[in-house]
Parts: structure tokens; sequence; C-alpha cells
């Protein structure tokens, strides 16, 4: 059974307008939280799909919820393929969710690799079947090869670590005596870089170099970008993108990208008609992102980072 808990689900599906009989994608299944409850508004006259790049999410969801599982499309795919899932089943979605991450479940299961409070190995794909990312390289194997410049750009871009290249040095020096294998292994190395002044109770030292690892890994930032492109191309008229994002690199990926489709004529103020013909693809509705109240972040601490944003396609 999962052990996910959903973070602003009432907030970005009420957000998204999500109602009887709507196509609705969910595009980051994770332990389900979101799309049963989309299920659940829906009804039976809707259609949810919903995708994961993670096979043992989708089997977890067949598994816990069978019944609904019967009738939620379920696909085993990279959410940068959206626009060619959508045109496969031949339908126009009204809202398209993503909840942007990892989930507990992942987080949780040492074999994976993303987390350093149990030891592993240093996997971190999300999809370790192969199929939905291709052949991808695996943290252990991005820490034998990158260069240090390679390594500190990872650890500087995807976490702002401010120690990205000792850290680098380190574990440059390190794999030359011996190859780094586990997440202990590498917590242990980025533990003795960074200064004891930085340690803070409340955060692990090596929180931002296993953050960035994962993002490099799962190429998370490029498939996002196509992910929004696709879904705004495939999203009826009128129809709303939410997004929920967990760290500051992925919140601004989304604002700028839901601010450019806002944007309309970008011609000289002085040009008396638009020269351009650049005209806005819809409204951003949440001016400022949403926030989990102190109540959900008390109740659910992985809520703290969480910002949710919505936008709405012009209608035609
Ligand atoms: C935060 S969890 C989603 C939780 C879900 N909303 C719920 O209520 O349980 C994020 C999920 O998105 C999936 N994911 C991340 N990147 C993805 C991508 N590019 N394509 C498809 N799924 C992705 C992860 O495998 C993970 O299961």
């Amino acid at each position: 059974m999962t052990k996910h808990v959903p973070v602003l689900q009432n907030e970005a599906l009420d957000g998204a307008h999500i109602k009887t009989g709507m196509t609705v994608v969910d595009a980051t299944l994770g332990g389900g939280g979101y799309t049963r409850e989309i299920f659940s508004r829906v009804g039976d006259s809707g259609h949810v799909i919903a995708i994961d790049r993670d096979k043992t999410a989708i089997d977890r969801f067949r598994m816990d919820y069978p019944r609904i599982a019967e009738k939620v499309d379920l696909v085993h795919a990279n959410f940068a393929d959206i626009a060619r899932i959508v045109h496969d089943r031949g339908v126009v979605p009204m809202a398209i969710i993503a909840d942007l991450g990892i989930s507990s479940d992942q987080l949780d299961d040492p074999q994976r690799g993303l987390s350093f409070s149990e030891d592993g190995p240093l996997d971190m794909r999300l999809d370790q079947s192969g199929y939905a990312d291709g052949d991808t390289p695996t943290a252990r194997e991005l820490l034998a090869t990158l260069s240090v410049s390679a390594l500190a750009r990872i650890f500087r871009r995807y976490g702002d670590e401010p120690f990205a290249l000792p850290i680098a040095r380190r574990i440059v020096a390190y794999r030359k005596k011996s190859a780094i294998t586990t997440t202990r292994e590498l917590a242990n190395i980025v533990t003795e870089v960074v200064p004891c002044r930085f340690h803070r109770a409340t955060k692990h030292p090596a929180t931002r170099v296993f953050q960035a690892l994962r993002i490099a890994v799962n190429h998370e930032y490029d498939d996002l970008e196509t992910f929004l492109r696709g879904a705004m191309d495939v999203l009826a008229p009128g129809g709303y993108l939410a997004v929920i994002s967990f760290h500051s690199g992925e919140d601004a990926i989304v604002k700028h990208f839901m601010r450019e489709q806002a944007r309309g004529c970008m011609c000289p103020p002085h040009f008396p008609i638009c020269q351009c013909g650049t005209r806005a693809r819809g409204d951003v509705v949440t001016k400022k992102p949403i926030t989990p109240s102190s109540g959900e972040i008390a109740a659910n601490p992985r809520a703290r980072s969480a910002k949710l944003r919505i936008m709405r396609k012009n209608a035609l």
C-alpha cells in the first residue's frame, strides 16, 4: 500500500475546475492520491489518463485500487511524451495536472538510492525498467565517469550547492582509490567536505547533492520543459494546466513558462499596430504560487516546499 500523502491536492483540483464528465490527465500518478480524487470528481462519464515513468507506481496502483485501476487509463511513460499519449487516444483534456518530483514510496525504498537515510545502491533512476526513459546512466555511473567540472556544474545548477567544487574534487580523488557505489558512501564523502558550521539539524549536508544527482540522472528539467509545451498544445481551449513543484529550480521553469505563454504582442510600444503577431496562449490564474497551509505542513512536513501554479489556456 502506498505511503505517499498527496500535497495541495484540493487546491490543485479545485483550481483546475475538475467536474463530472471531463477528460483529465494526471501526469504523475505516484501513490495515486490525485488520480483517485480526479476519478471521483469526473465520475463514470469522465476519462482519466494517469501517467508515471515508474512501473512500480503503476503496478502498486493496480494492486491497491483494482476497481478504480480498471477504469483509469494507466500509462507507463515519461510525461515528456504527453502530446503523443493524448493524440494516440484521440482525446482533448480539459485539465492536465503534474505533481512533480518523487513520491514517499520512492524515497523510502533503499534499492532506488534516492535517500541518504538508509544505505542502498546509487541508482536514482525513476524508471528502473529502461522502458519509459530508455537507457539512462545511474548516479553511480555519473559519479564514476564525469569530470570535476561536470560534477560541480550538476551540484551547482540542480542543487544550489555552495560547496559544489570541493565536493566534486573529493569525489574524483576518492574514486581513484575505490568506486563510489552506495548512498552511505556518497553521504559520508559530502558530509566530510561541508564544514561543520554549515551542518544544520534540520537538513542533512548531502541533501543538495542527492537532489542534484537525481535531477541529472532523470533529466528532470528537460523533461519538464518538453512536458509543459506538449501539455499546452494538447489542452482544450479554456482548459487548465496545474503544476506543483518542490524546489526553486523546478518552480522557476514553471513560472517562466507560464509567464511566456501569457505574454501577448512583443512589439515596441510606439508601433501603432502589432507586427510580431504574438498572441497570449493563456492566463496565469495564480499570480502568486499557492503554498500549503501551516496545518498541512504540520501534518505532512514534506509539503513545506510545495508551490502550485495554474494557467488557463485561452478559449479560441
Ligand atoms: C510527487 S509524486 C506524485 C504523487 C501523486 N500526485 C499522489 O497523489 O500520490 C511524483 C511522481 O511523478 C513521477 N514522475 C516524475 N517525473 C516524471 C516524468 N518525467 N514522467 C512521468 N512520471 C514522472 C514519479 O515517478 C512519481 O511517482
